[in-house]
């Protein structure tokens, strides 16, 4: 077994190990959310993006069958290394997953990078995975654990307006504007500085995670990536009566060959909270989601246990438990 550094700009290669780690990542969970070859090479390959990123395979008999995608932040958390280590089924309990590992410590260490942080997925139903025997084995411990729920699609009859009403009841003064694509420029400033305060008001449990970096510069970056991943935005935002963004919701999803519906970030600014607004940004965004986009099959989301108000919008709007998606970190 040898690990090689793969050329992010070989596509031979490059699909090879998106292959290998769709395989490891994947295997045994339902209908896994992993990005394409094509859209992880635009991630991958983006220079003006916020992360550098490295990729390792374990090569046996000239076949990549274990693999690790190496993140690392440019902007902030500049001493942590977010790492995947995957090994396909018939290749584990051989020692290849230890070995990658070591083999990427050694390398984020020689970085200057002093936290690892991982990701373990556990169907709910499902034996217990081996990603936690793994993670506790070199030293990570659990510090988060957020759950993935699916919103089938078509919705049931009548519920976008019911629950339209109900937050009806208390949104007072603030109103909704909604857009495709790109942040129109007279937001562009504040909204790019919603998206930094996502991770210091959303729950993340024990996380040493420091609050993201985010300014149009960034915010455009992440546009014109998403763009070139062939994926299209629907964002929602609530307007206070004083003119301020007091909140927003954001869907993702790629114009061919997917049919689920990603739900990125939705946040309420503390002190404009109380007036359902989390409830109707969502309804407003699923109804624009129905009209420019049927025939989708569902919405994925991920929340922390612990985040009382999104988790209870979520189950009002129907949304289904599929695995928990723990955050496991080293430092
Ligand atoms: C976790 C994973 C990478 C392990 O790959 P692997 O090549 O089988 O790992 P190794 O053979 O090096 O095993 C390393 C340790 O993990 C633990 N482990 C791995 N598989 C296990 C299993 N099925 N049951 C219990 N412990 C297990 C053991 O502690 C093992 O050490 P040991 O062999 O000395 O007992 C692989 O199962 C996988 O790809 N899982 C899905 C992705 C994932 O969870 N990645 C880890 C996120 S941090």
């Amino acid at each position: 077994m040898k690990i090689s550094r793969i050329d992010l700009f070989d596509d031979a290669v490059f699909n090879a190990w998106h292959a290998a780690a769709s395989e490891g990542v994947g295997a045994g969970r339902h209908d896994p959310p992993l990005y394409s070859a094509a859209q992880s090479a635009v991630a991958y390959r983006a220079t003006d993006g916020p992360y550098d990123y490295e990729l390792y395979g374990a090569v046996v008999d000239g076949e990549i069958v274990g693999t690790v995608r190496v993140e690392l932040p440019k902007h902030d958390n500049r001493t942590l290394a977010d790492i995947e280590v995957a090994v396909v089924p018939a290749h584990r309990r051989r020692g290849i997953g230890s070995a990658l590992f070591e083999h990427v410590a050694e390398r984020v260490a020689e970085l200057g990078r002093t936290s690892i942080l991982g990701v373990v997925n556990q169907p709910i139903g499902a034996d217990e995975v081996p990603g936690y025997a793994f993670a506790s084995k070199f030293g990570l411990t659990r510090r988060n654990v957020e759950m993935r729920r699916i919103l089938p699609l078509p919705l049931p009859e009548g519920l976008l307006d019911r629950l339209e009403a109900k937050a009806a009841a208390k949104v007072g003064g603030y109103r909704l504007h909604a857009w495709s694509g790109a942040c129109p420029e007279e937001y562009a400033e504040q909204y790019a500085n919603l998206k930094s305060l996502l991770m210091s008001e959303a729950p993340n449990g024990e996380m040493d995670y420091e609050p993201e970096v985010w300014d149009v510069a960034r915010l455009r970056a992440d546009e014109k990536k998403t763009e070139a991943q062939g994926r299209d935005l629907l964002t929602v935002i609530a307007v206070a009566p004083g003119g301020e963004i007091a909140g927003h919701t954001q869907l993702a999803l790629t114009r061919e060959g997917e049919s689920r519906v990603y739900q990125w970030d939705t946040l309420v600014l503390p002190e404009h909270r109380g007036h359902r607004l989390g409830l109707a940004l969502k309804v407003a965004n699923l109804r624009a989601l129905v009209a420019g986009y049927p025939g989708r099959s569902g919405v994925e989301t991920w929340n922390a246990v612990q985040n009382g108000p999104m988790v209870s919008v979520n189950l009002e709007l129907g949304f289904r438990e599929v695995e928990r998606y723990e955050e496991w970190q080293r430092g």
